[in-house]
Formats: C-alpha cells, structure tokens, sequence
C-alpha cells in the first residue's frame, strides 16, 4: 500500500540518490562544478588534460606534476596491457556498433581492474574498433604520450598535433562527470549490490549507448549533413571534404520542422536537468573556434553551419514548448569537435566513454563507500489472479 501512495518519478527525476563530492549540475544558471572546479575554468583554457581530471576524481585535487606523471604514466600502461590483450578478446571488436565491440572487449578486464587500467583499456579498445572497422590494423600504443596525442593517434593512424590533442583534452575534460547520469547511474546501481568494478563499468557502456545519452553526437552529424546538403551545399563527408558552412535562409528551419512534425527528437537538443544552454556546449564550441584558427577553413564552415543550425532548432523547439526550455546540449558541439579532429561519427559514442570512465571509476569508489543497496519501488498495476486454494465464492 505504501507504494501506491507514493508519487510516482518514472524518470527518477527530483530523487535523491547519493551525496557526492563529484560533480554538481546547477540546471537553472548553467553551471557544471567538476569536484570543486568550474567546467569552464578547467578545460580548454584552464588547460586541464585527461590525466589532471582524472588526478581531480579520484583523488580529490588537481595533481601536481608528479602525480599527474604518474597517473600518466599508469594510464600508458593501462593502454599497454589492453593492446597486449587485442589478441586474447575473441571476436569482441568485430562487432558493428562501436558500443557493443567496447562493452564486450572491457568484459574481457580482470574484474577489480584499476580506474587507471580501465581509462587505458577503454581508449585502445576504442581505437583498435575503429581502425579494424576501416580496414586497418590497430596501431600499438605509445607509451610516452598522454593519453588525448596517444588515442588520436591510434584511432586515426597518424599523429596528433599539440593543438588537436588538446582539444581532445578539453572534450575528455568536460565530459569526464556529470551528476547523476543514466551511466554513472547505472555504475552506481551494480555497484550498490557490492559487484565488481568491470561489472559496473560494462553496465554504464550500456546506458551510454542509447541515442538519450551519449548516442545523441553521430545523429547530430548526420543532421548536419542533410540540411547542408539539403540546402544544395557540400556539407556531407565531413570536415576533411571541406562541406558545411551558413545554410541558406530558411533551409535548416524547413529540415527541422519536417524532423518534428514526423514526431521525431532533435539530436544534441533538450536536456533533463538544463534549463538553460548547457555550459559544456560553450567550451567545446570554443574547442571548435580555436581548432579552426589553427587549421583554418572547413572546421570554420562547419562551425557555422551548425550555429545556424542550433538556432533553427531552438526557435522552433521554442514555438511547440514554449514552457520547457530546449537549448543545445553537450552533444551537440561535441559532433562538431570530434569531426574537425578527425574521428569517425561511428567512433563518437565510444570516445564519450573514452572521457566518461574518469567519472564512473570515480563514482564506483565513492558508492562503495556509501555501501547501501540502491533498490527503488515500483507500483504494481497488473491484476491479482484468485489463489488456488480459494474456494469459489470466496472464503466463509
Ligand atoms: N527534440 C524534440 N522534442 C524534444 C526534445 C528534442 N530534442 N527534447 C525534448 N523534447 C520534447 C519531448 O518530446 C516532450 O514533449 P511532449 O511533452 O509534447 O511529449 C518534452 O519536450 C519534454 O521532454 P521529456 O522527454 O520529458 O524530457 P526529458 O527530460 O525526459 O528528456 C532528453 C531529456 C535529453 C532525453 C531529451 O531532451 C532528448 O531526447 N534529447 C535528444 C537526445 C539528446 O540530445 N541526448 C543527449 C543528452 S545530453
């Protein structure tokens, strides 16, 4: 009976679960606190790598260079180990769909693996996918690089310079935690039954998957293209082919509302707890601002045409809810970023997990520590069958 009473939040939504050190998402003003640190003082211009925000999660303070050598270093070797274990993971990485390679190639991990062993084994299975996906063979890891110049490098084939690894740094940064998501939830949850640590992280690349959470980013691409070619331009075929730039008038509001009419979502729009423009798709659309004046040319195109974009989607997302804000979310400019720098729509999801482990490890360790089984209720609307041994009519 109790459970009929309670008001029902199919979505968890307002339902405190954790008290967290971690991260805070303030949906109202737009603010992402990353232990302490503001996203957008940390990554881009705050300069902070993969290694420092790892140092930040799991050890509650941005290291100093010592320790961020040696998570560095660990990490190297994590990615090291997992190359090492490419030929001992069955067909794993023959899977079609990025996801479904990562999550099967990380349950080959031991279970209690290090954060540092799973954030390396998680960047070289990624890699490895997407160049056996391509035709090609993986490329070994490289011990002396941190792992944003490494994973480039061994997705893509070739080396990455300074400035593109740092921009892979300021999107692993800023996708590294975010609150109470579907994945760390999901982390939290095998976690709170007191299973391992690889248990936990093969359920958050689950929950990562889905076109809700971090699925949304190759869409947004792909919608990129249409209207841009739609709108008679070269946008289709990425960056590299030079496509993109402003759409004609009306050509990206014409796509939309044929999108929206046909009761479809608008990938990379809306947020659960954003009311507001999600902080993260300003640093990384700054990422993409930087990236082109170094590179110049198609990456600026590209730019544009998604800001144009965005804001035909936000005017008319604005029409049909006018009390429910629906701005870009994170994924949104994180197309466009991982585009300029050379990776593969297909490979998106994945690289969201390569920056997304900092997190989950980070949130494995603090549940465990809470150690309370995270078990919700559910209100039971099926039927009740008459037991067997009732008697017709009832019992006298
Ligand atoms: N495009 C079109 N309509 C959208 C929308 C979008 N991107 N996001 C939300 N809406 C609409 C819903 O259809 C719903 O309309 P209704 O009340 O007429 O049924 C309304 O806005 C409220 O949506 P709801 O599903 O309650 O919001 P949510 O908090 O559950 O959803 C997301 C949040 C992120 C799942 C949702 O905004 C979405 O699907 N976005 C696209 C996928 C995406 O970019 N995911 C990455 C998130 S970081």
């Amino acid at each position: 009976m109790k459970d009929m009473a309670a008001p029902l939040a199919s979505g968890l939504e307002g339902v405190v679960v954790a008290e967290t050190r971690l991260s805070e998402v303030d949906g109202e003003r737009g603010r992402l606190t990353l232990a302490g640190h503001d996203v957008e003082e940390l990554a881009g211009d705050g300069g902070a790598t993969f290694e420092d925000v790892c140092g930040l999660l799991w050890g509650g303070a941005l290291p100093g260079a010592a320790e961020r050598e040696a998570i560095r270093a660990a990490i190297a070797e994590g990615r090291a180990r997992a190359f090492a274990l490419l030929g001992r993971i069955g067909d794993a990485l023959t899977a079609r769909d990025g996801m479904d390679a990562l999550r099967a190639a990380v349950a080959h991990l031991g279970s209690e693996a290090p954060p540092a062993a799973i954030a390396g084994a998680i960047a070289t299975f990624a890699a490895a996918w997407a160049r056996r996906a391509a035709g090609e063979a993986p490329v070994a890891p490289d011990p002396a690089l941190r792992l944003s110049a490494d994973y480039l490098r061994m997705a893509r084939g070739a080396a990455a310079s300074e400035a593109e690894a740092r921009e892979l740094d300021t999107y692993l940064v800023t996708v590294s935690d975010h609150g109470m998501n579907a994945s760390t939830f999901a982390a939290r949850v095998v976690t709170s039954t007191g299973s391992d640590a690889i248990s936990a992280v093969v359920a958050a690349i689950g929950a990562l998957k889905g076109p809700l959470h971090g699925g949304a980013p190759g869409p947004v691409l792909d919608m990129l293209d249409a209207i841009g070619a739609a709108a008679g331009g070269a946008a289709a075929g990425g960056a590299a082919a030079g496509g993109g730039g402003e759409p004609p008038a009306g050509s990206a509001e014409r796509w939309v509302q044929a999108e929206l009419a046909a009761g479809r979502r608008i990938m990379g729009m809306g947020h659960r707890i954003y009311r507001v423009r999600d902080p993260r798709a300003a640093v990384l659309e700054r990422a993409i601002e930087r990236l082109a004046r170094t590179a110049g040319g198609a990456r600026g195109a590209r730019l544009a045409l998604a800001r144009a974009v965005e804001r035909a989607a936000e005017a008319a997302l604005r029409a049909r809810h006018p009390d429910r804000p629906l701005r870009a979310n994170v994924e949104f400019y994180t197309a466009v970023l991982l585009d300029a720098l050379g990776l593969p729509r297909s490979l998106f999801s994945a690289t969201f997990a390569v920056g997304r482990v900092a997190g989950w490890c980070a949130h494995i360790d603090e549940q465990r520590r809470a150690g309370r089984l995270i078990r919700p209720s559910s209100r039971y609307i099926g039927g009740v069958r008459p037991r067997v041994d009732t008697p017709p009519g009832g019992l006298i």
